[in-house]
């Protein structure tokens, strides 16, 4: 142990109050994810880039409880269907000054199969770095004339989980070369960056530390593969942004803001971590 490592696990322990120097660990469980006759991957070899760092990745899911676990395998059981429908009527909806609805150029959510497995992704004409989210607003801003939809709001919650529902199952391959390269350097120097009166990294926990539990808490590799997630806790949809922003806090930082430029590189660079697994839609966690 470093001088540094001690430090980081003695404020750990005072502040959190955890057992995050490795007293209690636990497997994740090996179960295989069906939903609807599908099988979904979601434990699969490390990308080339993380060899020798984790041997294999793994979805959130396989450390949750048997109860939040079981809500994701039933479409009717699983809260986040619910809103996903709730876009499927708001696709049909005009709004903005040119009359348009999403309807009236994308013919239905399915035209958005696939999508999400390549997301974040750099924009060829613009070459700007697009979650799905900057693509909704882009298409009512310029395209709809309506106003964009906050981070958080409802609409672009139900809106995430419908399109991203249209590539369950599809494997995640998101890009980290070319135009993406520097977005994606950016978002792993954050990835490893110390913050927070508790001076932890994602990797201090998600990386060296999943399979630990903080605060009775499991804690996963941080995978984003199952976002959008419906969180029981908050009974609500959040995004990978909106979970990023509630990790940073944990670590009594200032966190950035959800569409910053840091916040965008990083989830590009945390899906790149997830390459392998497949896509879950909405997924369901505690
Ligand atoms: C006036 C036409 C128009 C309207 C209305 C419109 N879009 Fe788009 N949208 C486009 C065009 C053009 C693109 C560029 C990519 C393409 O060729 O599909 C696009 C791209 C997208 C993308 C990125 C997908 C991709 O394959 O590149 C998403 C996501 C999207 N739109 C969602 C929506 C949603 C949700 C609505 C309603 C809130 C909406 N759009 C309304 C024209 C429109
Ligand atoms: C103090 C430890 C800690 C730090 C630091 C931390 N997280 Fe987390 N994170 C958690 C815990 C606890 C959870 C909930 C249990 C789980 O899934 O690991 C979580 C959940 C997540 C999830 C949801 C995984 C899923 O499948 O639902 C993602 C994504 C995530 N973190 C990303 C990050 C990123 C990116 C960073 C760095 C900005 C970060 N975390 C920093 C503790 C931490």
């Amino acid at each position: 142990m470093t001088l540094r490592t001690i430090k980081t696990a003695l404020a750990a322990t005072a502040i959190l109050g955890c057992a995050f120097t490795g007293m209690t660990m636990a497997d994740p469980v090996d179960e295989p994810m069906v939903i609807d006759g599908q099988n979904i991957t979601i434990r699969a070899p490390a990308p080339e880039f993380l060899k020798g760092v984790l041997p294999e990745v793994l979805s959130g899911w396989l450390y949750r409880d048997e109860d939040t676990r079981k809500m994701e395998l039933d479409d009717f059981d699983n809260p986040g269907i619910i809103y996903a429908d709730r876009a499927r009527d708001q696709w049909e909806v005009v709004d903005g000054t040119e009359g348009k609805a999403c309807v009236s150029c994308h013919e239905s959510p399915e035209a958005m199969k696939g999508l999400r497995a390549v997301t974040p992704r750099v924009d060829p004409d613009s070459g700007k770095l697009m979650n799905i989210e900057a693509y909704v607003n882009k298409c009512r801003t310029e395209r709809m004339g309506a106003e964009a939809w906050g981070d958080k709001s409802d609409h672009m919650m139900d809106m995430l989980a419908l399109i991203s529902l249209q590539s369950r199952g599809e494997i995640i391959n998101v890009a980290m070369d070319g135009a993406a390269a520097p977005f994606w350097e950016k978002g792993k120097e954050i990835y490893y960056t110390r913050y927070g009166l508790l001076e932890l990294s994602c990797a201090n926990c998600h990386e060296q530390n999943n399979g630990k539990y903080i605060r009775s808490d499991h804690l996963s590799q941080g995978q984003t593969n199952g976002f959008p997630v419906y969180r029981l806790k908050d009974t609500k949809i959040t995004s990978a942004q909106g979970r990023f922003v509630g990790c940073v806090r944990d670590t009594r930082a200032e966190t950035f803001k959800i569409g910053s430029d840091e916040f965008n590189a990083l989830e590009l660079y945390v899906a790149t971590r997830g390459n392998g697994l497949a896509v879950e839609g909405v997924s369901v966690r505690h």
